[in-house]
């Protein structure tokens, strides 16, 4: 009998994790390495949200908790829906996870059986189709164009739609590609799913903080109230207070989808950290203040990044709306050689090529399902930002 599950199978390991741990691997072996993999911001958590936890530990809040949160943290969220985006939801709507990948992978697993259909756009984050295979559905990619800023056209999710789709999943601004939907059109993608009445959906809005210019956040079921008692908002504390190693996502949506998620987590996980829960209660009640003041930082580099990325011949970089990722096209260097001997066959040829020649770690692609392109992702510092984009510009430009 075979060890491994045939599900299992069906599912690769995250390459964004792989490519962080190649990196580290090159670097431990002496190599000058700049990692521009990694999906979290380059900043600690701010002083008020570590008191709070330390606070918590002294206090002997280190116990078992109800399943999926303690009753301060729902209420606290129930709080920031309404804040931020003029949702009402009540503490037994709201449902807390460790990290925004359980809320997303435990509400999988309670609805999806075999044949059931998610519609995903493509740029996607890389974990989406894989979740849909382990809890056991069909992931169904809706592609999404440079031309179109990587965004999804109401024609593209109509035609992805059949009477099998169970969910939609929607993700702005967008990890790997920093798009961000405006209102209309996100408008323009909820009147499509108003014709399907069968399609949940469920919206990744880990990055609804790190947004730029005048680009204003929105969410499905805030644009199309009608959508309400279908969907599943999703958030968590990760990315806007970094938080990523704490653990803790969370989601709200009717309380017949909410329960059934508790169900998997107290089968599989129990509680998300009981000190990270205490935590997060004051990353959303505390002051919100730093929230601009790193966005400020993370336009600037954002800046930085695309203004020297389409200074190189054969490279498109549109400029993003929010998140911290950048993903240029490479399409105008397909077919080149580098001096080495490689030819640039595809994305993965490249970034390898990449790592190895200059020792700059991208992401490749087709890790997200839209080629050919790499992701950047640019929560570190100018100045490593300024020499990666160096490197880049002489590789490519070695290129023949
Ligand atoms: C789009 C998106 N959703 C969800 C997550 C998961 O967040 P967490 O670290 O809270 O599990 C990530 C993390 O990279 C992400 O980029």
């Amino acid at each position: 009998m075979e060890l491994l599950s045939k599900t299992l199978a069906r599912v690769k390991p995250s390459p964004t994790i792989a490519v962080t741990q190649k990196a580290a691997e090159l670097k431990a072996a002496g190599k000058d390495v700049i990692g521009l993999g990694a999906g979290e911001p380059d900043f600690d958590t701010p002083q008020n949200i570590k008191d709070a936890g330390i606070a918590a530990i002294t206090a002997g809040k280190t116990k078992y908790t109800a399943v999926d949160g303690i009753p301060e943290l729902k209420q606290a969220i129930c709080v920031k829906f309404k804040r931020d985006n003029g949702l009402d939801y009540t503490p037994s709507q709201v449902s807390v996870g460790t990290g925004g990948k359980q809320i997303l992978y435990n509400a999988l697993v309670a609805t999806m059986n075999p044949g059931e259909e998610v519609v995903i756009p493509a740029p996607y984050w890389v974990s989406y189709p894989d979740m849909v295979l382990l809890a056991g559905g069909t992931p169904v990619i809706a592609p999404a164009t440079l031309e179109n800023d990587f965004k999804l056209t109401p024609e593209a999710l109509e035609e992805a739609i059949t009477p099998n789709t169970k969910w939609f999943i929607f993700n702005s601004p967008s990890n790997p590609t920093g798009a961000g939907y405006s209102w209309d059109e996100l408008k323009a993608l909820t009147d499509v799913l108003m014709r399907h009445p069968q399609v949940w959906v469920m919206t990744d809005d880990m990055y609804e903080h790190l947004a730029y210019d005048d680009f204003k956040f929105c969410t499905p079921a805030q644009v199309e109230p009608a959508l309400y008692d279908r969907t599943l908002t999703v958030n968590g504390v990760s990315k806007a207070y970094a938080m990523t190693g704490w653990r803790i996502g969370y989601a709200a949506g009717p309380e017949k989808l909410i329960g059934a998620m508790r169900k998997v987590q107290s089968q599989s996980t129990s509680n998300p950290c009981t000190v990270s829960q205490w935590a997060a209660v004051e990353a959303l009640n505390g002051t919100q203040d730093y929230i601009a003041e790193n966005n400020k930082m993370f336009t600037r580099r954002r800046n930085l990044v695309v203004d020297m990325l389409n200074e190189i011949d054969g490279v498109i970089c549109p400029k993003p709306e929010g998140a911290f990722y950048v993903y240029p096209s490479i399409a105008g260097l397909i077919g080149k050689t580098t001096p080495s001997g490689i030819t640039i066959t595809d994305d993965e040829v490249f970034a390898t090529a990449l790592l190895e020649d200059t020792g700059v770690a991208v992401v490749f692609g087709a890790a997200f399902g839209l080629s050919p392109n790499f992701r950047i992702s640019y929560a570190t510092s100018d100045e490593t930002l300024k020499e990666a984009c160096m490197r880049l510009q002489k590789f490519c430009a070695a290129l023949s």
